[in-house]
Order: C-alpha cells, then structure tokens, then sequence
C-alpha cells in the first residue's frame, strides 16, 4: 500500500492515515515515507522529527491498532559511524545529526507502537528513479565537468531493485526484528564515482571520461561553499542477519551497480523513441 498515493497522504496526520487505513484494509504496510533531506534537516528539525519520528509512530500504531503487518524502512545514519567493520543491526545507534537522530527515535517509536514490526535499515540507495548519487554522477559525468568526489565516507551502495526484492520477502513471510539489507561490499563515495564513470564508458552510456579527484568531507564542503549535516564516516551494514533467515543473498554492489546502469540505458532509449 502507498500511503503517500494520489490522495497524498500525509503520514503526520492520524486521521488521515486511519482513515486510508480504514478504507484500503490492507494485509501489510510499507512504511517508505520520510523526511529525507540530511542537510535541510538541521535548519528543519521539528519537521524531521514530525514526519521520522512521530510519523512513522502513527503508521506504526495504525498497524498495531487493525493487526496489519508493518515493515518500516531505516537508515544507516543512525550510526555514529566510528567502527570499522559491518554494523550489526542490534548495534548501538549514536546519530550525530538530526536525520539520524530523527530516524533513530522513529525506530524506538515504531518498536513501542507496534512491536511486531519489521524494521529495515538500508543504506546509500539508488535506482533509475528519483534523484540520487548515480544518476547525479552520470549527469555531471555526461556534461564533462570534472569531479571532487568524497573519499573519507565508507559504506555500501543499495540497488532499489534487489532491495524492494527483500522488502517484499519480509512482508511476505511475516519477518519481525530488525534487520540490515545493502549490496554486498562495501566503498567510499569516489569508489562508487570511479566505478560508475568505467562501467558507463565500458556500456557506451558515457562516451568521455571526465577526472575525478578524492576529496575529503572537510574540503568538500569548502569546495561547496556551505556547511553539511554530519555524516557517519563508515556505515556499512552488515545485511548477514536478514539474508540467512530469507535466505537471499546479497549481490555485489558493482554487479548490482551493472544492472541499474542497464535499467537506466533501456529507460533513457524507451524516453527517447516517445520523442522521435
Ligand atoms: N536514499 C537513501 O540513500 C536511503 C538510505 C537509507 C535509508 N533510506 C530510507 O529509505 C526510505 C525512502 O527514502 P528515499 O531515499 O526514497 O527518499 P525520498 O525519495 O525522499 O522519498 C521519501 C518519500 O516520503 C514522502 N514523504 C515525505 N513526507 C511525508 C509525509 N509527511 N507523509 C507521507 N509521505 C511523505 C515523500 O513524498 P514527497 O516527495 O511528496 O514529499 C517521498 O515520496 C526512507 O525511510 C529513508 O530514510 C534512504
């Protein structure tokens, strides 16, 4: 069920979230709405924490309230992002901004609400879709300006695809806990640049190469001109949990980084023969 449908339900408002509950009585709920904007969040925290905190608790109790089954999707910024190998999902949260903390009390207040709850923290995600950090590459790679690509963030690249795949599964099979799902491996936001600008070039959806240069956070927003949210430095999840007891197997991420590029080339031909 889309909460967020062509009714454009706003999930910070319990009557109507009932009221679409009540009217649609569906089997299982996915919860994807948040606020989601990391940097904004620090000049609009009463807004975050309206919609990733309280939100995502009148979803929760929605769900509690009718016995409907609730997967509700987290984040890897709940992390402090100070270890240095996989976070386990029972590991201890320490946000150090407000997204995070936002997404952090959300989960507390799903758990309270709603204790048969699936929660599922992802990480880095992107798809043909939207905007996010592959098709922003892409774009800047295609208009050959040159790069300073963050290097001193490690984490793992999330293919929608593969992700929704698990999501489903969860609902399907009545999965309770919490649990972690990203592509296999792991890399630093110039890893994932570089990557994408060789795969693109090697499928002709690229046709020069520009330099991408490593730059750390500090300089980057130098280079940028204005203050960003703290971002945890390392937040691979460690996805081992979830995939045993589904029994999938997390694909790695340049291989799942192939596929979207693929989607992506297959959209752009098909949005290209509607204009001829
Ligand atoms: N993108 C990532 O890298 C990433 C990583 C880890 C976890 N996540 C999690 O994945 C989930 C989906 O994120 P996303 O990246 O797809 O973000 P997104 O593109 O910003 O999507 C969030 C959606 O929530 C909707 N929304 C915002 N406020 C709402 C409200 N009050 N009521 C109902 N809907 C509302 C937005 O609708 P409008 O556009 O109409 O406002 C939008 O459709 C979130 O839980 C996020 O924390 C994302």
């Amino acid at each position: 069920m889309m909460i967020r449908g062509a009714d454009g339900t706003d999930i910070t408002d319990a009557d109507a979230v009932a009221a679409i509950m009540d009217r649609v009585m569906p089997h299982s709920v996915l919860n994807c709405a948040a606020y989601t904007g990391v940097d904004a969040a620090e000049d609009e925290s009463e807004r975050a924490f309206a919609v990733n905190r309280d939100g995502a608790e009148i979803v929760a109790a929605a769900c509690a309230a009718r016995d409907v089954r609730l997967t509700h999707v987290s984040t890897d910024f709940v992390f402090s992002g100070t270890r240095q190998t996989p976070y386990p999902p029972d590991a201890e949260h320490g946000a150090a901004g407000i997204y995070g903390r936002s997404k952090s009390e959300g989960e507390t207040a799903v758990r309270q609400a709603c204790e048969r709850a699936a929660i599922v923290r992802t990480s880095w995600v992107y798809s043909p879709y939207r905007h996010n950090f592959v098709k922003s590459m892409l774009s800047l790679m295609r208009s050959g300006r040159d790069l300073n690509v963050v290097d001193d963030q490690r984490g793992a690249p999330t293919w929608t695809r593969d992700l929704a795949a698990t999501l489903i599964e969860v609902a399907r099979t009545g999965w309770t806990g919490t649990g972690h799902w990203s592509d296999a491996g792991q890399c630093s936001w110039y890893e994932f640049a570089v990557e994408i600008q060789r795969q693109a070039l090697e499928a002709g959806s690229l046709e020069t190469p520009v330099s991408i240069r490593p730059v750390s956070t500090a300089h980057y927003a130098e280079l940028i001109g204005r203050t960003l949210a703290p971002r945890p430095a390392y937040s691979v999840l460690d996805s081992s949990l979830l995939a045993a007891d589904l029994g999938l197997t997390p694909r790695p991420w340049a291989d799942c980084l192939a596929g979207m590029l693929a989607e992506e080339a297959t959209l752009a031909a098909a949005s290209a023969r509607r204009k001829e």
